[in-house]
């Protein structure tokens, strides 16, 4: 297997050499679960294990708060489980409590390890009755709805609590374990992490709060908080897992249907996958993996682009909190300005209220750097088909534009025009999302060009994504300014790039003005 093949966490905490994963791998053993890796687990349950049992010099634990953020169906709760399991046997007396997003996913993941531990041998504990489950008295699983419980011999005791401060109240416990934690709103989520906290007050330096999950819907909520903090690293009791995609790697990707994209692209997408989600990466005794490339191939066909990235991947939706654009990276692009080559595209776009509109021209230089030039950007738009008109003689290709809306009416008027004047209506996954993700993939590779004109400046320092069911765009209503430039430019580079750049200039021209 080559080493690029294997996940690597995009953020791990720093674990001291010599750590001891028993815990974590005792459990697996117990649940049923091995594995072809060090220590016989997955690369990423020995990463859990490794930073949830990493000790301080006075034998605490090291991160007294633990972010695990691992893609769909990657190992999450059982590595977690694992690692309570084995602690529940080391430690007489140990206490943990197990919530998720709901009482009954809490209660499930209770039953269902609890299960596990059953059909493995190890029930029988305090067996009264033949309708109790026989095994070596290990333990017990008591199925009282909602306060569903793992009871050890030796004292240790694993329940689960609905996620409600009030639920949580005057217990105590030495690690509490929030699984899903994308899944907890806001506020809520927020006023039972604060409540929960003092659970562990008395427990002593082992104590341990752990969240784990995949993205929520929005950059917002306890999850995501606690995870910007862990990776940021400003807190030495933070610690973190984190697989998961940069909004610039996102950038790389093509959001439109698995079946529209190029082998290439296919290819790219694949690489990318292999490298966040653990599932292809992490093989079973037997030699087959855990998830592999095929079935994410199958979801990424049926899933909205962006479900897809947020489930499998661990992207957070970009929201209004998040600026589209690395501002950096654009002004690092500028350069003196120059005139228009021979070959050019262009595009226009209105303001979705028609108070304003943008005409912007793009085209790539001998070196392949895109050159991105706004023609005109003026209030209203009475003005645009005839600018586009008056314009036409230089230029031999039909203007582009994003077929709605506001931008329908100019179109209309350009094309009655009497010589009529063409021109090119795209359509959302065919125009504005693919040439957005090329504007960035190329703003962040460093191969833009344009001359620091301050319409397209404001226009994209002001943007914001919105996601749609067909992919990523500027937000028209989300963004803070109108990113009507923005979007034109984004078109017309696409537009250059997927036809105007393949035709020829010479003689017998055919092109889009005929
Ligand atoms: N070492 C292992 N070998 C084989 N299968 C495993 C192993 N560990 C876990 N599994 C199985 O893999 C599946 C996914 O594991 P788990 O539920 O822990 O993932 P998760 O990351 O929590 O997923 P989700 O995001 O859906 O909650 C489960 O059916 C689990 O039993
Ligand atoms: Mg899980």
């Amino acid at each position: 297997m080559p080493e690029s093949a294997i996940a690597v966490p995009r953020f791990m905490s720093e674990v001291p050499e010599g750590t001891d994963v028993s815990e974590t791998r005792k459990g697996m053993e117990m649940l049923g679960f091995t594995a072809e890796g060090d220590e016989g687990l997955f690369t990423q349950s020995l990463n859990v294990g490794r930073v949830l049992a990493a000790k301080d010099g006075e034998g605490g634990s090291l991160y007294k708060q633990v972010i695990v953020e691992i893609g769909r169906r990657a190992t999450k709760s059982t590595s977690i489980m694992a690692t309570l399991i084995g602690r529940a046997m080391a430690r007489p007396g140990y206490k943990a409590v197990v919530t998720a997003q709901s009482g009954v996913i809490a209660s499930s993941i209770i039953l269902e390890h609890g299960e596990m531990l059953e059909n493995n041998g190890y029930a029988g504990y305090k067996r009264k009755t033949s309708d109790d489950v026989e095994g070596d008295g290990t333990m017990r699983l008591l199925r009282n709805g909602g306060r569903e419980k793992i009871e050890f011999s030796n004292k240790s005791v694993i329940w689960c609590v609905p996620p409600t401060a009030a639920a949580v109240r005057s217990k105590a416990a030495d690690d509490v374990w929030i699984d899903e934690g994308g899944e907890h709103e806001g506020e809520k989520g927020q006023s039972f992490l604060d409540g929960v906290r003092p659970l562990m007050d008395t427990r002593g330096e082992l104590a341990q709060l752990i969240l784990s999950g995949t993205p929520g819907i929005a950059r917002v909520g306890m999850f995501w908080d606690a995870l910007e903090d862990a990776r940021k690293g400003t807190d030495p009791d933070d610690g973190i897992v984190d697989y998961s995609l940069s909004d610039e790697e996102y950038g790389e990707l093509d959001p439109r249907p698995w079946d529209d994209l190029s082998e290439e692209q296919q290819e790219i997408e694949r690489a990318v996958w292999r490298r966040i989600h653990p599932g292809p990466s992490s093989y079973k005794p037997d030699g087959s993996t855990l998830t592999s490339v095929r079935t994410l191939e199958r979801r990424r066909a049926k899933m909205p682009f962006h479900q897809f990235v947020r489930e499998y991947l661990c992207y957070w939706p970009a929201d209004a909190m998040t600026s589209a654009i690395d501002m950096g990276a654009w002004a690092a692009c500028e350069r003196p300005a120059v005139s228009l080559p021979d070959k050019w595209a262009w595009a226009y776009d209105v303001a979705p209220d028609g108070s304003a509109a943008a005409v912007c021209a793009a085209w790539r230089d001998d070196d392949g750097n895109a050159w991105l030039e706004v023609l005109d950007y003026r209030p209203g738009t009475d003005w645009l088909p005839k600018f586009v008109q008056a314009h036409r003689g230089t230029q031999r290709f039909g203007i582009a534009y994003d077929a709605i809306n506001a931008n329908l009416d100019p179109a209309a008027v350009m094309e009655a025009f009497k010589p009529r004047v063409k021109t090119n209506g795209l359509h959302m996954s065919k125009g504005v999302v693919p040439a957005q993700a090329r504007f960035v993939r190329e703003l962040n590779a460093g191969r833009i060009r344009h001359s620091g004109q301050p319409t397209l400046t404001t226009a994209l320092e002001g943007a914001r994504w919105r996601e749609s069911e067909g992919g990523r765009l500027f937000g028209r209503k989300a963004s803070a300014n109108d990113v009507a430039p923005a979007v034109a430019a984004s078109l017309a580079l696409h537009v250059y790039d997927t036809d105007v750049a393949k035709r020829s200039t010479g003689g017998g021209f055919t092109g889009m003005f005929d």
